[in-house]
């Protein structure tokens, strides 16, 4: 099959599209035909060596975590799908090496949800990381409820886009930060407040909009930010963030800090995929690229200033 691998560390041009051999599902694992292969800041940063300490890889690896695509094959012991039935999923496993910038990928059958059916596979593979990383920060780890006040920092990336959304169909009240080029495109994803994080300083901004602070706010930038943000949460309330947990936040007295490191989980995907098809959750794509073309998705996710989500086609 076709598949697009490293086989070391480095800069985009270390990822180089050629034949590789086609994986056979094992035990309880569904083979995929991939239709689309969303592109996450996390492909880059595996890429780079930057999470090598923290999870096992083994060259030559395919990057990419986030599949929609076609039932193609089923190991044994599968009980839940049928050859040719649409699917999506959030496709990380225990060891860093059959991702899916390829053509088929094989994985826990367990791991995968029936494909919105409203979405066609580039926005369905646009969803599953960052939206499941936005249900298990908001609601797993923060516990968000209707009426409560959240800011949510980069509202028009990936994970940012996906939580103005969800926290906005809870019922809660939505403050989020974006540059002013992207401020009626976060609107549009339902935040009541959108904030120029270049222009203003954001933390004054959430105090004039909520005196007392937020109930939530959910980092999805790291470092300063992080830090900073601290100073915009009630006291009591929580700062959730993806990013390595700062000194200042850690240190932070009166506030609830979660890290998330997003986990795979069907159950989620279908709730996903239900308001996906009920017109709940909307999907942007920036890019729509050609396997071939995956430095080119890495130049483009490595900038941090996507509007939406990216997607590579085998
Ligand atoms: N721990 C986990 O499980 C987990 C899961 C998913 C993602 N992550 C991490 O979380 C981060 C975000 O992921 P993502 O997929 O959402 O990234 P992304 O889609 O690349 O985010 C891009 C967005 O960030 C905005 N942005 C950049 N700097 C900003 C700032 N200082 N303040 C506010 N907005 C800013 C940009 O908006 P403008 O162009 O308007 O500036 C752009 O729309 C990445 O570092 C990723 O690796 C962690």
């Amino acid at each position: 099959m076709k598949a697009v691998v490293i086989d070391n560390f480095g800069g985009a041009d270390v990822l180089v599209c050629r034949e590789h051999p086609k994986p056979v599902p094992g035990k309880g694992e569904a083979l995929i035909r991939v239709k689309a292969a969303g592109v996450n800041p996390v492909d880059w940063k595996t890429r780079e060596g930057l999470l090598k300490t923290r999870l096992p890889h083994q060259f030559p690896i395919i990057l990419g975590w986030d599949v929609a695509g076609t039932i193609a094959a089923l190991g044994p012991g599968c009980r839940r799908f049928k050859k040719g039935d649409a699917v999506y999923a959030y496709a990380r496993k225990p060891i860093i090496k059959d991702g899916c910038y390829a053509e088929f990928v094989a994985l826990p059958e367990k791991h995968i949800a029936a494909k919105p059916a409203t979405l066609d596979f580039k926005q369905a593979a646009s969803i599953p990381l960052a939206a499941l990383t936005a249900w298990q920060s908001l609601f797993d780890a923060a516990g968000l409820q209707r009426g409560q006040t959240v800011l949510i920092h980069a509202g028009a990336g990936g994970v940012g886009g996906f939580a103005v959304q969800l926290a906005k169909w809870k019922g809660a009240r939505v403050i989020a930060t974006a540059s002013a080029a992207n401020h009626e495109y976060v609107r549009g994803l339902g935040a009541d407040e959108v904030i120029d994080y270049t222009s203003t300083d954001f933390v004054e901004a959430v105090r004039a909009l909520a005196p007392k602070g937020v109930d939530v706010a959910y980092d999805t930038v790291g470092g300063e930010v992080q830090e900073r943000t601290v100073a915009t949460v009630r006291k009591g309330g929580a700062l959730v963030t993806i990013l390595a947990p700062t000194p200042a936040a850690q240190q932070a007295k009166g506030i609830r800090l979660h890290y998330v490191f997003v986990a795979p989980n069907a159950a989620q995907l279908k709730r996903l995929a239900a308001l996906a098809d009920a017109g709940r959750l909307r999907t942007h794509l920036a890019a729509v690229l050609p396997l071939e073309q995956a430095a080119e998705a890495h130049r483009l996710i490595q900038t941090g200033h996507t509007r939406g989500k990216i997607v590579l086609v085998p």
